[in-house]
């Protein structure tokens, strides 16, 4: 018995031994190209995927970009983050290089769990997801249907403000704001506009924005375990929702330019084919999630600055308020209402400058290729830190670009503005942001609204920030509302 024990016993070390050999000799391979830029892979497996993580958990996520900068004295740099080698381009020429280089050299590349809470796209390449996409956006996303929108947008707004900050003395403005931008998407993407059907599907939609950057570990309470759990969730009300679409479609109820769901419903690809239920339900699912979530951590911040800077929030509140006295009673924003709140979007801009609701985004090379000198082997994963929240980031609070990075100062958006690719919390080239000039109307709709009832007060002066992935103040914003007399 002893003998077998200790067969047992040396079976194992040599496996751990084994193992433990072919993990470093792996990751030692992988950095053993000639030239490669500077930097350190980290931890066999984990690489540095802590520290990229704490600085965002600190509120301070720039501090792992400008600490590398600092140590190797270039803007390129190597490091390993969510188990993969990885590469840092900053700075403008970084950013120009990746935006103007995608599908040639680079494409776009997602973390494992966003693979795995979106199963279904995952038949074909992202470059073809992304290329779907885009094909179908335009439609839903075009200047004669987004004109459209202003009105539902206003009307939903001033549902929305009615029911969640009238009458209150305090709020808690980041719930809030989700509320109003998955709101608009519930009813503009799928014709949603139930209060308590919205209500239902908030919080597991909450709970896959949380899990889709999560370490993919598929246990009992992760976040990763929850979020696969709610997009089934999702998958499967959605499901029903494009049945009784079609049905609808079918007997003349509902018409083919609704929404983006009866676009989806009623376009079919080159050969003829049709988007199959499950492939619309995670379209869906993907908006959904992409187009809300951002958006409200836009509006969140846009009420923080405002709330500490009142030369700003006057002018705000004038061009406001002179849109809103032109209105007779009951009358919808327009367009024409939009074009005049010039001043409104360059806070806004401001806002996404100093605080942009993505940190940047992945790509993997397809090719090798060489930047400022350095190659860049096929396979690697590039990570594009053009946008970093807060205090520094490669471009937005580099002096290099923006005088005074630190001062909140919205004339930098005036006349040309910010130099090309000093400026993109939409990203840039073929994968910029389709949802831009949406996001545009739902963040100046939202402002109007907000400004024109109240002033408001930061209940917590100096409220921690938090990026995970998204900024977010720690506590929620709590403010204290002080509506307008008269
Ligand atoms: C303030 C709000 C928003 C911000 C800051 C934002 C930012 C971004 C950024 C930076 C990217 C590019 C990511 C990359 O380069 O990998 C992106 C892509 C995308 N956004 Fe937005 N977005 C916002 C709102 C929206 C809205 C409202 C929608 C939908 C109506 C939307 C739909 C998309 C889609 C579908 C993509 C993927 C495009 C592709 O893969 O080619 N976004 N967004």
């Amino acid at each position: 018995m002893e003998h077998f024990y200790l067969s047992l016993l040396l079976l194992f070390v040599s496996f751990v031994t084994l193992s433990l050999f072919l993990v470093f000799y792996n990751h030692r391979s992988q950095y053993n190209f000639p030239n490669l830029p500077p930097g350190k892979p980290g931890l066999p497996y984990v690489g540095e995927t802590l520290d990229f993580l704490s600085t965002g958990w600190q509120g301070r996520p720039e501090k792992f970009v400008f600490d590398r900068i600092a140590k190797f004295s270039s803007e390129v740099f190597k490091t390993n983050i969510v188990g993969k080698p990885a590469v840092v381009l900053a700075g403008a020429a970084g950013n120009k290089f990746l935006f103007s280089n995608e599908n040639k050299l680079v494409v776009a590349w997602w973390p494992d769990s966003v693979n795995k809470i979106f199963p279904f796209t995952q038949n074909s390449s992202s470059v073809d997801e992304s290329r779907r996409m885009r094909k179908l956006l335009p439609q839903f996303l075009k200047a004669e249907a987004l004109h459209r929108y202003i009105g539902i947008m206003d009307s939903i707004a001033e549902r929305h403000f009615a029911s969640g900050w009238e009458k209150k003395q305090e709020v808690l403005v980041f719930p809030l704001a989700k509320n109003y931008t998955f709101w608009l998407a519930c009813r503009l993407f799928v014709s949603v506009e139930d209060p308590s059907h919205i209500a239902k599907f908030a919080a597991p939609f909450n709970l896959v924005a949380s899990g889709i950057f999560s370490v993919p570990l598929d246990l009992p309470g992760t976040p990763f375990r929850k979020a696969i759990r709610a997009s089934n969730f999702i998958r499967a009300e959605l499901l029903n929702i494009i049945r009784q679409r079609k049905v609808d479609l079918g007997t003349g109820k509902a018409s083919v330019t609704q929404d983006i769901l009866s676009h989806m419903l009623t376009i079919s690809d080159e050969a003829g084919r049709f988007m199959t239920e499950l492939d619309i339900a995670d379209k869906i699912l993907g908006l959904l999630i992409g187009g809300h979530d951002t958006a409200s951590a836009a509006c969140t911040f846009i009420v923080k600055f405002l709330s500490e800077l009142p030369h700003v929030y006057d002018g705000v509140y004038k061009e406001q308020i002179e849109i809103a006295k032109s209105k007779r009673s009951g009358e919808l924003l327009n367009w024409d209402d939009i074009q005049k709140m010039k001043y409104s979007w360059n806070v806004a801009c401001e806002v996404m400058r100093l605080a942009p609701p993505l940190q940047g985004g992945f790509r993997e090379a397809i090719n090798d290729f060489i930047f400022n000198g350095f190659f860049i082997p096929k396979g690697w994963k590039v990570c594009i830190y053009e946008q970093l929240y807060w205090s520094a980031n490669s471009t937005h609070k580099s002096g290099q670009y923006f005088s005074e990075p630190e001062k909140f100062d919205p004339s930098r958006f005036e006349g040309g503005g910010p130099a090309p690719y000093t400026f993109v919390p939409f990203g840039g080239g073929p994968r910029m942001c389709p949802g831009k000039e949406y996001a545009r109307l739902e963040i100046l709709v939202f402002m109007h609204h907000l400004v024109k009832r109240f002033r408001f007060e930061k209940l917590i002066p100096d409220e921690k920030i938090v990026v995970d992935p998204m900024p977010i103040p720690a506590k929620g914003l709590p403010v204290r509302l002080f509506p307008h007399k008269g």
